[in-house]
């Protein structure tokens, strides 16, 4: 199963004018932009030579720490001050010949109800950079496709809690070493020794841990959880909560196949497929035992448990059964720039900043990266060599079951315009799942609100909508949520909501419903 996130994430195309690949992929290859993977013009300018004395003091900064911090006012292209932050390499061992090494970039908030805190960030994949969701997503700074340049953000998730987005596991973007890992338990040690090490520069000990991200991190961000609890060691690894949005957790063909055509007659007016297509589709929801298996399945409360694993998803990948594989080739159609992270997009496709930006010599050296690297949003190296990924998914195998006991503080959500990972598909996965001694949610975990508040952050590069934007319920220390106008990358498509769910991870909020304003105004 894992060999297709992996050959296809490599056949992708990160150039410039393609989607952004955050994220879990299963796509087909699209036609590249012609060379322009390969447009690194800014790599012939000098490195600046960059001050590392800091003349601030902060708790956050010591003799250890000197050597990552970031002069806020002195990152190319960026006309503002981004503030306090730390950057650059860590091992994932305390060994002193350890080559292999994370990149990270820390941001502390300005937020006194963070002082007990930090949170990370994790981008999917696998094999892409965490950067991704700094600079498009949730961080301060915001350069995001198609728009002219970098923009203040204000919905990003420092205005909240200390963030950290590290690229990880070894292979991906800035990180040094050679990957040697094949499962997500292996990864998850990894993180534990690169996380005590980032914990002790900068003196966190005892910090409530937070773990958010997105896409394939529905693996990274439970087993990352699970070796935490597993250390049981509340000076490095206190966990109290993880949020994750549009994830992959279980079987591929019932996240993506299963639950597909009734996708594609929802969104009739999106997709426009004539009357034989939608036919033909119909038949295979049927004949291919997808109708029977929702119907059974996806009820509430669910019916007793394990659910079977539908037929081998390489095979049925070359199926007629691969409803997701034959929607996209035939949306494709129609719609040559059809968005599988975001199904509203059409032509063109929007210029994607972030591969020549951090490709420039100047930029690599402000932040503290390896000058010279030829950074990758999503590496085409496999990062758990040889065969790709061999953990089963966190709601198959007791991993996420383990992690909402835990803290009672699991947040999970899909954006119901996401093509990749559709908001029922995950649902599903979920019913099979038993959390605090019960099968899946009892009702559908959709009756309440998500309400953003009426807010007045009209920044040109940055936008939220307000109001009621999505439904959400909880049971039993798991939350739901899902956001109408939402696509994959929700902290992109839907910043406020995003900003909320962070809200209620860290308990500033009881609940999505909750009236009034951002507890941050
Ligand atoms: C930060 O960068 C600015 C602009 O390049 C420079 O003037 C300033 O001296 C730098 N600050 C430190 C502490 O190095
Ligand atoms: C950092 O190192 C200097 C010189 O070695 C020393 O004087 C100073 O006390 C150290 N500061 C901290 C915070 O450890
Ligand atoms: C580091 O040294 C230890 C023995 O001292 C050895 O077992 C280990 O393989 C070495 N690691 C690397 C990355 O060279
Ligand atoms: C998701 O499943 C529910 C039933 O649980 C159904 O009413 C809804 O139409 C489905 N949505 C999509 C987009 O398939
Ligand atoms: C349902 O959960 C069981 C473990 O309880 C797992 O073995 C099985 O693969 C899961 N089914 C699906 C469809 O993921
Ligand atoms: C997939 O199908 C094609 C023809 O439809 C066939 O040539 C190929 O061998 C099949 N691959 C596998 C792995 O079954
Ligand atoms: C209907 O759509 C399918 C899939 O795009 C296409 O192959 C077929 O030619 C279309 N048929 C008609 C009658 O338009
Ligand atoms: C989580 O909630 C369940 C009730 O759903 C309760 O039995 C359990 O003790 C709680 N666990 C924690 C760690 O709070
Ligand atoms: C701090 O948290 C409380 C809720 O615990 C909230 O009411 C308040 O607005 C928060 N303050 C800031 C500055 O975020
Ligand atoms: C985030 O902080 C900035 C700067 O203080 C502020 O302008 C903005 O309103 C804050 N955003 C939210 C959602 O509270």
């Amino acid at each position: 199963m894992k060999s297709i996130f992996l050959s296809l994430s490599v056949l992708i195309s990160t150039a410039v004018g393609s989607h952004p690949r955050d994220a879990f992929t299963r796509a087909k290859p699209r036609d590249a932009s012609p060379g322009l993977i390969t447009n690194l013009g800014a790599r012939t300018s000098a490195p600046q030579h960059v001050h590392k004395r800091a003349s601030y003091s902060s708790p956050y900064l010591n003799n250890n720490t000197e050597q990552f911090v970031v002069n806020g006012t002195a990152i190319p292209d960026i006309p503002f001050d981004i503030g306090e932050s730390y950057a650059g390499l860590l091992p994932i061992s305390d060994q002193l010949n350890e080559t292999r090494k994370l990149y990270f970039w820390f941001f502390p908030s300005q937020n006194p109800n963070a002082t007990d805190e930090i949170t990370i960030w994790f981008n999917g994949g696998p094999g892409c950079s965490s950067l991704t969701g700094l600079i498009h997503e949730n961080g301060p700074i915001l350069w995001q496709t198609g728009t002219q340049g970098f923009t203040k953000n204000s919905y990003t998730f420092v205005n909240l809690t200390n963030m950290v987005y590290v690229e990880q596991p070894v292979g991906v973007g800035f990180t040094q070493g050679t990957p040697d890992i094949s499962n997500e338990v292996e990864l998850g040690q990894q993180f534990v020794g690169f996380w005590k090490n980032f914990m002790q520069a900068f003196q966190l000990e005892q910090r409530k841990v937070y773990i958010t991200g997105e896409s394939y991190a529905g693996y990274y961000i439970p087993y990352v959880a699970d070796a935490f609890i597993t250390q049981n060691d509340d000076e490095y690894y206190n966990l109290k909560g993880v949020a994750i949005n549009d994830p992959i957790i279980g079987d591929n063909t019932v996240q993506q196949d299963v639950i597909l055509s009734p996708y594609v007659d929802y969104w009739s007016n999106i997709f426009n497929f004539n009357e034989t297509f939608t036919n033909y589709l119909h038949s295979l929801h049927s004949s291919c035992g997808y109708a029977s298996y929702i119907s059974k399945y996806l009820t509430y409360p669910p019916p007793p448990g394990p659910f079977p694993v539908p037929p081998d998803p390489e095979a049925v990948r070359n199926s007629s059964c691969a409803t997701w594989d034959i929607v996209y080739d035939a949306i494709n159609y129609l719609n040559p720039c059809f968005n599988v992270y975001h199904i509203t997009d059409y032509c063109p496709l929007l210029y994607n900043p972030e591969i020549p930006y951090f490709n420039r010599l100047d930029v690599q050296a402000a932040i503290n990266a390896p000058v010279g690297t030829v950074w990758q949003q999503c590496t085409n190296t496999n990062v758990f060599p040889p065969t790709g990924d061999q953990s089963l998914g966190a709601a198959q195998d007791g991993v996420l079951q383990r992690v909402i006991e835990h803290n009672n503080n699991t947040i999970i959500g899909v954006g119901n315009l996401d093509y990749i990972l559709p908001t029922n598909g995950t649902l599903l996965a979920l019913q099979n799942v038993t959390w605090n001694g019960v099968q899946g949610f009892q009702s559908y975990p959709g009756s309440r609100e998500v309400f953003v508040p009426y807010h007045t952050e009209y920044n040109q590069g940055s936008l939220a909508a307000s109001g009621y934007v999505g439904r959400w319920g909880q049971e039993r220390g798991l939350a739901f949520y899902q956001v109408d106008y939402a696509g994959h990358q929700q902290p992109q498509y839907a910043p406020g909501s995003s900003y909320r769910v962070i809200e209620l991870l860290l308990g500033r909020i009881d609940a999505l419903d909750q009236p009034g304003s951002f507890s941050t105004q």
